[in-house]
């Protein structure tokens, strides 16, 4: 088992304890896999908690990789900073603390991957500020598409009827994710 494995099994285990909304092990496969795929070297977060998904995203990826990954709340993301230390990664993660809605606007990365797991209402503005930072081929993942698809119905109405990206979504018991390919 590597650090990382090790890492990702203490907060799944946790996560049965308290209340910890972590993508988790299945849905968290799915994202991994999307992110694999296309090798990309600099990626965005929306909502990092305490890091697993990070971790998830990271321990796929090679030392040439990036990750930045944006959380409100001070006291997660130095959580998040430390597992993702103690994970031993070999890409780079930078946790951003603040308000997304503010800092997406200050990035200058163009970014290839896209994680979004922050607050259910807000990912259509989320996209919406990042989409210029996005190119042909970028993959954008949205977690919670099936159980709080009521709360992001104007996100999920853009990527699968603007004819800018082509949408799929992936069901995991009654949530699931949904997979984002920008045209
Ligand atoms: C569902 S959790 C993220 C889980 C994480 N992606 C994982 O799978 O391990 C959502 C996180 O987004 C953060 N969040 C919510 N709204 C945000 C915003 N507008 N900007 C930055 N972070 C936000 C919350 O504080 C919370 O930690």
């Amino acid at each position: 088992m590597t650090k990382a494995d090790e890492i990702l099994k203490e907060i799944e285990e946790l996560a049965k304890t308290e209340f910890l909304p972590i993508v988790g092990l299945r849905k968290g496969k799915i994202l991994a896999e999307a992110v694999k795929k296309i090798n990309p070297k600099k990626i965005l977060e929306v909502g990092t908690l305490i890091g697993y998904s990070a971790i998830v995203i990271g321990k796929e990826l090679g030392a040439d990789a990036e990750i930045t990954t944006i959380e409100m709340h001070a006291k997660e993301a130095e959580l998040a900073e430390e597992n993702i230390l103690r994970a031993e990664i070999p890409s780079k993660v930078r946790v951003i603390v603040g308000n997304a809605l503010a800092v997406i606007p200050t990035l200058n990365d163009c970014f290839d991957a896209v994680f979004i797991d922050a607050e259910k209402t807000e990912y259509f503005e989320y996209l919406k500020l990042m989409e210029d930072k996005l190119h042909k081929g970028t993959v954008v993942v949205a977690d919670n598409a099936g159980i709080f698809a009521d709360r992001m119905r104007d996100y999920l109405e853009y990527v699968r009827n603007s004819g800018k990206f082509i949408s799929t979504f992936f069901q995991v018991g009654n949530d699931g994710v949904e997979v984002s390919i920008k045209q």
